[in-house]
């Protein structure tokens, strides 16, 4: 059994992780030949990939065969401004604008056309690399993040195909989770957290034996603590990355109840986030209305009158149930 740490150094190996600055393709369209050729020359000497465009035309007659990273865009050319290219592209390129301009009314005009930056001419190089870095390394984050998301997916996948009972749980779970969190306002940092940490909360079942994960009869103590246990693998194999630390507490505490009668720490009351008891009472309500090998599922009254009856023995926050219940009968669940 490999550890998630394991299994991700073995991901990184057939991952191409080379977001080196030689893989960041940046075009710089400017009409002065002289000033795309000092830009350039800095560029390049910094370790960039760069292309020249001297006109607005060859520069969109590029894009169609192939789109950069970033442009760095003059906004005063010989007959006109890159006005109307900036309105076209800056959804879908990013966009860094040059200009000498000083004047407010074109100032106002480049700021609200969503570039993601702009460089005062004449343009001094440190600046020019200052900027370029800043936003290189916002791009390879995003790169990474994008390759931790795969990396996750296909964890939940061998997850998710080892117990057809529970397949699309994990999904389920965030989206109910995402949508309560929302409902009971918490702010957007607090729902991206919850969303992405429910559908991570069983990762830890990569650690339990399928022979006991998915044995059909009734489970002895000796293979209940394994199946309990996922909440502290789980904890223990993310810890030593970074990018699932905001997910740690629902991934070890999913399973806690507010009377402390929970697992694995016994946690009580406000010991447990709330991102944490949102994403519990949703997994429960999930597992509740979805078949499993030992019955059917269990009518939406059914498992609000059981959620309901757990909350007065002191399991869940009554609030999250009400939301929960609310979402329901709008049918946005
Ligand atoms: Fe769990």
């Amino acid at each position: 059994m490999h550890t998630i740490s394991e299994l991700w150094e073995k991901q990184c190996k057939t991952i191409d992780f080379n977001h080196t600055k030689k893989n960041i393709l940046i075009y710089i369209s400017d009409d002065s030949q002289i000033v795309c050729s000092v830009i350039e020359k800095n560029l390049k000497e910094n370790g960039f990939t760069t292309e020249v465009f001297t006109t607005i035309e060859k520069l969109v007659d590029r894009i169609k065969i192939k789109k950069p990273d970033v442009i760095l865009l003059d906004f005063y050319f010989e007959e006109s401004t890159s006005l109307e290219f900036i309105q076209n592209y800056a959804q879908s390129i990013p966009i860094i604008c040059m200009s000498t301009t000083e004047n407010p009314d074109d100032l106002n005009l480049i700021f609200n056309n969503q570039i993601v930056d702009f460089i005062p001419k004449p343009i001094h190089s440190d600046i020019l690399c200052l900027k370029i870095n800043n936003f290189t390394r916002r791009i390879e984050q995003m790169k990474d993040f994008e390759t931790i998301q795969v990396f996750i997916d296909s964890l939940l996948y061998t997850i998710e195909i080892r117990d057809i009972y529970t397949r699309g749980h994990s999904e389920r779970v965030s989206c109910i989770s995402e949508h309560i969190a929302k409902y009971i306002s918490l702010d957007e940092q607090q729902v991206q957290i919850i969303k992405r940490g429910a559908l991570l909360h069983d990762i830890g079942k990569v650690g339990v034996r399928d022979s006991v994960l998915l044995k059909a009869g009734s489970l002895s103590n000796e293979e209940f603590a394994e199946i309990k246990n996922h909440t502290v693998f789980g904890y223990n194999t993310c810890i030593n990355l970074n990018s699932f630390h905001p997910y740690l507490s629902i991934i070890r505490s999913h399973h806690e109840k507010l009377d402390g009668s929970g697992y694995p720490d016994g946690l009580k009351g406000s010991e447990i986030p709330i991102e944490v008891q949102i994403v519990s009472i949703a997994d429960v309500f999930d597992a509740l209305t979805s078949k499993r090998v030992y019955r059917d599922a269990l009518s939406l009254e059914t498992a609000f009158k059981i959620l309901f009856e757990e909350y007065k023995k002191g399991f869940w926050d009554v609030e999250i149930i009400n939301a929960l219940r609310s979402l329901s009968e709008k049918k946005t669940i």
